[in-house]
C-alpha cells in the first residue's frame, strides 16, 4: 500500500476548503493517517520544491507557499498518489476537468503563481521525501 503527502495551499485554507478537500479524498475511500495546519518555513519550501529551483515561477511560489498556512495531509490506499492526482486534475486550474478539486474549485486570478489549492505528491520517492519534510515524527 501506498501513502502520499497533501498540501491544502495557502488559497485553499484561506478560502475554507480544507473540509471539501478532505471530504472528497475521504469520500473516494483513502485513509487518512496524519493532518495538521502548519505554517511553512522557508527551509521546508526548498526542500519540498528543490525540483523547481530557478524556474521562473519558483520564487512568486515560495512568497505564495509562505503566505499563509497549509493543511498538511497523509492519505494511504493502494495507488494512492495517482489516485489523488486524479482527484486533485491537471496543474492549472482553467484547464481541469469538471469533477476534478483544480477543476471544480480552482481558476486563474491573474496571479504570478498558479493558485491550484491543492499539493499531490507525484511518485513514492517524493511521497517518503515530502512525508518527511512535513511530518517528521511520522512511522
Ligand atoms: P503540485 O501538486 O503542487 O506539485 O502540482 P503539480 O505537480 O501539478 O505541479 P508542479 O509540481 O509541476 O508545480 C508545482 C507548483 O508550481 C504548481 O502546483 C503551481 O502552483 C506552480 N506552477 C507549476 N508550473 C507553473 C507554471 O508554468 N507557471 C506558474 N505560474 N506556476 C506554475
Ligand atoms: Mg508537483
Amino acid at each position: 500500500t501506498q501513502r502520499t503527502l497533501v498540501l491544502v495551499k495557502p488559497d485553499g485554507v484561506r478560502r475554507g476548503l480544507t473540509g471539501e478537500v478532505l471530504r472528497r479524498i475521504e469520500a473516494k475511500g483513502y485513509t487518512l493517517v496524519a493532518c495538521e495546519l502548519k505554517q511553512a518555513t522557508r527551509d521546508m519550501l526548498a526542500q519540498h520544491y528543490a525540483e523547481h529551483e530557478g524556474k521562473p515561477f519558483y520564487e512568486p511560489l515560495v512568497e505564495f507557499m509562505l503566505s499563509g498556512p497549509v493543511t498538511a495531509a497523509v492519505f494511504e490506499g493502494e495507488r494512492v498518489i495517482e489516485g489523488f492526482r486524479a482527484l486533485a486534475g491537471a496543474t492549472d486550474p482553467t484547464v481541469a476537468l469538471p469533477g476534478t478539486i483544480r477543476g471544480d474549485l480552482g481558476r486563474d486570478w491573474g496571479l504570478k503563481v498558479q493558485q491550484n489549492i491543492v499539493h499531490g505528491s507525484d511518485s513514492e520517492e517524493s511521497s517518503a521525501r515530502e512525508i518527511a519534510i512535513w511530518f517528521p515524527g511520522l512511522a
